[in-house]
């Protein structure tokens, strides 16, 4: 288990998803099977982490306590974090400073999904780099949407530059982010952005300026998915159901990898297949229970 803690930011508005965002927080809307915070879950789980926080805005808490209780029925350990205003990214480890107690960290923001072979490696090297600062790249056809690296001729990252109207690269980092113990006080120190809030990328700059910040890139066998538009939060449903049909596995199934790593027992993963038996998403748990012999 890793000693690192994790954090997963489902704050915000979702303006972008209105209507539907109005009555809802964007984080519990449904990718395909699953309500979307559960991929970015799955993603600090793959990673070993089983102390989370999570932050929302106060008025949705209720319905992601309701959703997640307390997270002993998956072997992790919620504690819950209101965000009272979205005042930017970086803000998550002022909030996070008592919970996090100098640990390092692994922030995941809770609209983002990952996809890809390969994932847990991944994850496991940058968790091993406790006194660095790891993000990862991912080539994308709109880096203008998001934070973007710009790479030297060597391929070292020069900077990092929050939505660039012409963009250095096509690698948009992504929204997950391995920091060390230091963040909280460095992220104490930045000043808000023109548009009023603490950013990712000044606190990636602070790490980058002491040679501390490694970039990974995502090959193209991964998938990471957009869930900030109509459009793109059905493509990604689109996904993991195709995936899903063609291979008979579960992607982002938090029961599934809690059961696997030895997080939960067999009486556990049964109890929550019981709850499910009525759908795929239970079924496939029941099967995971008869390759490993009667409860
Ligand atoms: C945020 C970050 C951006 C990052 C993106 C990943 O943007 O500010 O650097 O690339 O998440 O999802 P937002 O989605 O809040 O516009």
């Amino acid at each position: 288990m890793s000693a690192r803690k994790g954090i997963i930011l489902a704050g915000g508005s979702g303006t972008r998803l209105y209507p539907i965002t109005m009555g809802l927080s964007k984080q519990l809307l449904p990718v395909y099977d699953k309500p979307m915070i559960y991929y970015p879950i799955s993603v600090l789980m793959l990673a070993g982490i089983r102390e989370i926080a999570i932050i929302t805005t106060p008025q949705d808490q209720d319905q992601f306590r309701r959703l997640l209780q307390d997270g002993s029925h998956w072997g992790l350990h919620f504690t819950w974090i209101e965000q009272p205003n979205p005042d930017g990214l970086a803000q998550a480890y002022l909030l996070a400073e008592d919970f996090l107690a100098g640990a390092p960290s692994a922030m995941v923001l809770g609209d983002n999904i990952f996809f890809g072979h390969g994932l847990p490696e991944l994850l496991q090297t940058a968790d091993a780099a406790t006194e660095r600062a790891t993000v990862f790249g991912y080539h994308v056809s709109d880096p203008e949407r998001y934070g973007v690296a710009s790479f030297d001729e060597n391929d070292r990252v020069r900077a990092i530059i929050e939505k660039p109207e012409v963009p250095p690269s096509n690698y948009a980092v992504t929204g997950l982010y391995f920091l060390d113990g230091t963040a909280p006080e460095r992220a104490a120190k930045l000043k808000p952005s023109a548009r009023g809030e603490l950013e990712i990328t000044s606190l990636l700059e602070s790490y980058l300026v002491e040679d501390r910040l490694d970039i990974r890139r995502m090959g193209r066998g991964f998938a990471w998915l957009d869930t900030g538009t109509h459009a793109s939060l059905l493509d990604a449903g689109n996904f993991v159901r195709t995936l899903q049909t063609r291979q008979g596995l579960q992607t982002g199934s938090l029961d599934e990898i809690a059961y696997t790593r030895g997080w939960i027992d067999a009486a556990q993963l049964a109890e929550s297949a019981r709850k499910f038996g009525k759908n795929d998403y239970g079924r496939h748990l029941m099967s995971l229970l008869r390759q490993d012999g009667p409860v």
